[in-house]
């Protein structure tokens, strides 16, 4: 092979591996994320910390969820392979110290739009961010809670 053939094969590889994610994740804003339905009808609902083990087993963590435009492509997503399903999905913001982070541990800017009106409180054992649906305003919320949810979204970083 010459070096132009080599190249050019390198080239590919590079371009594949930035733009494309593995078959069974999503391409959303750049990034690669998977949709788990942890707790199909009548089956146990998860906690965060078992979201996180889950995306853990696959060698990515649980989604961060900071910019509009990539909760408005997953939400789309969701609500077109989940129609009219009541699932809520754990993403990756937990409140350490006080502090709201991402797992990747930016802070969580608690003024952003993307939260639940009113959220998230000052207070609380709450301590863990959801993404939650809203069939009223047909969107999808960031809100907190300590308990379970249905699904949980892994992202590959
Ligand atoms: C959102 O998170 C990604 C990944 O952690 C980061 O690269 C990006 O700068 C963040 N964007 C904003 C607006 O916080």
């Amino acid at each position: 092979m010459n070096l132009l053939c080599v190249s050019l094969l390198v080239i590919v590889a590079v371009m594949t591996g930035a733009l494309g994610c593995p078959s069974d994740f999503l391409g959303i804003s750049s990034s690669c994320v998977k949709v788990v339905i942890a707790a199909g009808i009548g089956e146990r609902p998860v906690s965060w910390k078992v979201a996180r083990e889950g995306c853990k087993t696959l060698g990515t963590d649980l989604a961060v969820m900071n910019v509009s435009s990539k909760v408005e492509h997953l939400s789309a997503h969701i609500d077109e392979v989940f129609p009219k399903s009541s699932y809520s999905f754990w993403v990756g913001g937990h409140k350490i110290n006080g502090q709201w982070k991402w797992v990747t541990d930016q802070t969580i800017n608690l003024k952003s739009n993307l939260w639940v009106p009113n959220s998230p409180k000052k207070d609380h054992r709450i301590t863990f961010a959801l993404l939650v649906p809203d069939s009223v305003h047909r969107r999808w919320y960031l809100n907190e809670n300590g308990d379970w949810a249905s699904g949980y979204i892994c992202e590959i970083f």
